[in-house]
This record gives C-alpha cells, sequence and structure tokens, in this order.
C-alpha cells in the first residue's frame, strides 16, 4: 500500500508522445520532438514563473507590443526561451508571437513546422500571483523544404492545425495539447520536474452552469450580448473570471462552462488574437466535443489575412455556444 502512494501516477508525457507517435499524419518523428521541445520550454518558463518574486522579473518591461499592450517582463522572457528552444530544436522554420511585430525566421530552412504562440496569457495577473499560461498552435508548412518560409504557411486556417495545446501555471502546472486525436493533460510532477499524465482523453461537459465574460466592459457590448449576459444571470449561471483566457479556458473545460470575449463598441473585432490565443484553444475545444465561434462563424474557419488579428470569441460548452451564437444571429 505505501509503495503505492509513493509511485507517481501517470505515463511521463515522453513516452505518451512516443507511444501516440504512429498516429500523427506525418510520423517521422518532427512532430514529437517538436512537443518534447515545447514541454522543455515550458519547464523553464515555469521555473521563472514560481521564482519570478525572488528574482526581480515581476513588473514592466519598459516597451509596448504591437497590440499597443506594456510588455511586461515576463512576457519577454517567455517569448525568448520559447524562441530560442524552439529554433535549437530544428523542426520550426518559423515563428509567430504575440509579442513579436514581424515573423521569427529561426534560420532552420528544412524544418517542417510553424508555431504561432502566446508566449505568456494572463499579463495582468503576473504581479499577483495569479494562474497564467502559455499557448501554442504547430501547422504544417506549405511551401518546399529548404525554401524560404512564405506568407501561405502562416496565414492558414485553425483548421489545419496539426497539434495545439497550453500550458497553465497554476495551483499546479498542467500542459494539455492534442495532435488531433482527443485531448491528453499532464501535470508536472515538480519534484521529478516531469509532466505525467493526470487527465486522460479530456472531454467537456455539453452544458454547463459557468460564464466567463468582463462585465465590467458591459457598457461597451452590443444589444446581442447584452441579452445574453442577461440569459446567464436569469439561469442562475456563476460568474467566473479569472482575466487569464488560458486559466478560464481550463476550468470551463473540466466543469462545463463558456467563455466570451465580445466585440465591443470601441474594439469591433473583441481583444483576443486569431493565431496566437483563438485557433489553438479552439482546436482543443473541438477535440473535446466543445465548440467554438466568433458569434456566426466557426472560429477555426476563419480565413487569417493579417499576423495579430483579433476576432470575438465564444468558446466552451457546446450547447452553451449554441445559445450564445442564437442571441448574437438574432442581433439586436
Ligand atoms: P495577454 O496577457 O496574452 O495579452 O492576454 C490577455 C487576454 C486574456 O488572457 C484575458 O482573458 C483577456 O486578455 C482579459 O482582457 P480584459 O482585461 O479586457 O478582460
Ligand atoms: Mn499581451
Ligand atoms: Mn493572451
Ligand atoms: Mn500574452
Amino acid at each position: 500500500m505505501s509503495e503505492k502512494l509513493s509511485l507517481p501516477i501517470g505515463t511521463t508525457l515522453s513516452r505518451f508522445i512516443r507511444e501516440r507517435q504512429e498516429q500523427f499524419t506525418y510520423a517521422s518523428g518532427e512532430l514529437s520532438q517538436l512537443l518534447r521541445d515545447i514541454s522543455v520550454a515550458a519547464k523553464v518558463v515555469n521555473r521563472e514563473v514560481n521564482r519570478a518574486g525572488l528574482t526581480n522579473i515581476l513588473g514592466k518591461h519598459g516597451a509596448q507590443n504591437v497590440q499597443g499592450e506594456e510588455q511586461q517582463k515576463l512576457d519577454v522572457i517567455a517569448n525568448n526561451l520559447f524562441i530560442k528552444s524552439l529554433s535549437n530544436g530544428g523542426e520550426v522554420c518559423a515563428i509567430i508571437s504575440e509579442e513579436d511585430e514581424n515573423i521569427t525566421d529561426t534560420q532552420n530552412p528544412h524544418g517542417k513546422y510553424v508555431i504561432a504562440m502566446d508566449p505568456l496569457d494572463g499579463s495582468s495577473n503576473i504581479d499577483v500571483n495569479v494562474s497564467i499560461g502559455t499557448i501554442f498552435s504547430i501547422y504544417r508548412r506549405q511551401s518546399p523544404v529548404g525554401s524560404p518560409v512564405q506568407e501561405s504557411d502562416i496565414f492558414q486556417k485553425g483548421t489545419e492545425q496539426v497539434g495545439a495545446g497550453y500550458t497553465l501555471y497554476g495551483s499546479s502546472t498542467m500542459l494539455v495539447y492534442t495532435t488531433g486525436h482527443g485531448v491528453n493533460g499532464f501535470t508536472l510532477e515538480p519534484s521529478l520536474g516531469e509532466f505525467l499524465l493526470s487527465h486522460p482523453d479530456m472531454k467537456i461537459p455539453t452544458k454547463g452552469k459557468i460564464f466567463s465574460i468582463n462585465e465590467g466592459s458591459a457598457v461597451d457590448f452590443g444589444q446581442a450580448v447584452k441579452n445574453y449576459v442577461s440569459d446567464c444571470k436569469k439561469n442562475k449561471f456563476k460568474g467566473r473570471y479569472i482575466g487569464s483566457l488560458v486559466a478560464d479556458f481550463h476550468r470551463n473545460l473540466l466543469k462545463g462552462g463558456i467563455y466570451v470575449y465580445p466585440s465591443t463598441k470601441s474594439a469591433p473585432n473583441g481583444k483576443l488574437r486569431l493565431l496566437y490565443e483563438c485557433n489553438a484553444l479552439a482546436f482543443i475545444a473541438e477535440q473535446a466535443g466543445g465548440k467554438s465561434s466568433n458569434g456566426i462563424q466557426r472560429t477555426l474557419e476563419i480565413e487569417p489575412t493579417e499576423l495579430h488579428q483579433r476576432c470575438p470569441l465564444y468558446i466552451g460548452s457546446k450547447e452553451m455556444v449554441e445559445r450564445a451564437e442564437s442571441f448574437i444571429m438574432a442581433g439586436e
């Protein structure tokens, strides 16, 4: 009995990736290696996040990113760590990031994959010890291997993702990912430094009782969104909003719920970024049996035309997203 308790439960992430490799469309091992590189970078970012209060890396970096947001030191640190790790790995030819205005050429012309990432999601929560995360999408390049990276490699619809995931630096650190064969969640065992399978084959309940929206912006909402929020209240749903998309999404994935970042008067396309935030979570939501849309169109089918393109987001339990869509489609 005691022997059982001292053993960690769960397969290690590396073993899981290796055993699932044959499911990949291109089972050459590079995607497996890429996923392992991401998990190592995530562990390094996790270490920095955990001791941030002790190492003078809290607070503002002193510059704005292309989104017009004040960058935090950890935004920049996480961005650099992921870019370095993915560039060294060799499987990735280009990286696009919320924190970088332009495409990063990793100088690996033979890399077969492109990464889109939000290196640190939930910046406003960094300094107050509230959950934050990293979000990533993996695409296969369209142009021939060995040639310069083309726009067609970058501007791919979410349906073209070959993998997507997030890490959550929360009360425990988790990595959740999909390669299109369901969703699996791994918890970091800190004393071993290993991600262990803790949430196999994750499924989101088809309906739930949680709605997550920043009601502080309600005066800016259109009438349809206001009507939907009233509907949630009439149904006595619980309002839960952390302000870190990845953490709000994760909770709703486990418990059932909907996360909404709507279009507003001042931001008609909402705030969240299609390529760095919405597509990855939409892929995971769908793979878990949930749904994601901009209110009228499936997120994964939105045509990207700009690197930092934004879109409204309605994501989570299938029946809840469909109900929200019925309000948006009905209009004012
Ligand atoms: P990021 O920190 O990567 O810029 O993302 C912030 C996003 C998201 O995490 C969160 O849900 C949302 O911004 C919160 O925005 P509001 O403060 O407008 O609610
Ligand atoms: Mn930001
Ligand atoms: Mn974000
Ligand atoms: Mn971010």
